[in-house]
């Protein structure tokens, strides 16, 4: 089958291209299954060595290749062409300023990240066995989900609230921290939510809900948020979640 690219360029260092502008690729010989990232490749490699984009590990996993295909957030490692059809418009993810064709500055994003203290704190003395700290399967699923996330940004840069207002923490952070406040093992739950707690955290997300199908993990992100708003109102015992007080059903 044939198939055309419609990809939205931009090179700050080439007069004449240091506007955004669309450019039009027809590819031959596709097949269905071929993924968009493939296709780029082609494009990259037979037409425009200029191409700009961002991908590693091409199997969903490294989370480099998010990008706006057909208006809907995306990993183009994972999106056949079956799934999207015989013309396909590429754009960089909304919200963080691009810095060539389809890569845009991932700091501001990582820099919400890194806001929300995305480890693990327990300054406790190990038990006297030596062995690690144990957890009940059941606390552990609390916080499943969140441990899928591969921080693409897919669901930060389809929020309209993070278009809106870049300062908002966004889905990813609030996923990220969701990962460590809910686990039984970690001590800094209540620094988490303070910080969440703030005008630009969880209460920016006004349960829009383009977050979670972005998801290319399936994580439930609203409900993820949902969770954090409860804990909020509800607060700690001594730094620990009681699981009653936050469920939430999507
Ligand atoms: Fe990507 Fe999903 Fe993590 Fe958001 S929650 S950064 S969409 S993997
Ligand atoms: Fe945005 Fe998702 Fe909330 S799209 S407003 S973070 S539910
Ligand atoms: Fe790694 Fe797509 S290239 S997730």
């Amino acid at each position: 089958m044939d198939v055309t690219f419609r990809i939205r360029r931009y090179n700050p260092e080439i007069p004449g291209k240091d506007k955004p502008y669309w450019q039009e690729f027809a590819l031959n010989n596709v097949n269905e299954t071929d993924r968009v990232l493939e296709l780029l490749h082609r494009v990259k490699w037979e037409q425009d060595g200029t191409l700009a984009f961002r991908r590693s590990c091409s199997h969903g996993i490294c989370g480099s290749d998010a990008m706006r295909i057909n208006g809907r957030n995306a990993l183009a490692c994972k999106l056949l062409i079956r799934d999207v059809g015989e013309k396909v418009q590429v754009e960089p993810i909304l919200g963080l300023p691009v810095e060539k064709d389809l890569i845009v500055d991932m700091e501001p994003f990582f820099d919400h990240y890194r806001s929300v203290m995305p480890f693990f704190v327990n300054d406790s003395p190990l038990p006297a066995d030596g062995r690690e700290r144990l957890q009940a399967p059941e606390d552990q699923q609390i916080f499943s989900d969140s441990t899928n996330c591969i921080l693409c940004a897919c669901c930060t840069t389809s929020c309209p609230s993070y278009w809106a207002n870049g300062h908002y923490v966004g889905p990813a952070a609030i996923v990220q921290a969701h990962r460590f406040i809910f686990d039984s093992r970690d001590q800094a739950a209540d620094d988490r939510l303070e910080k969440l707690a703030e005008p630009d955290g969880v209460w920016r997300c006004r349960t829009i809900y383009n977050c979670t199908p972005a998801c290319p993990r399936g994580i439930e992100v609203t409900r993820t948020i949902g969770e954090v708003k409860l804990a909020i109102r509800k607060g700690t015992r001594d730094g620990v979640i009681d699981p009653k007080d936050i469920k939430v059903h999507s």
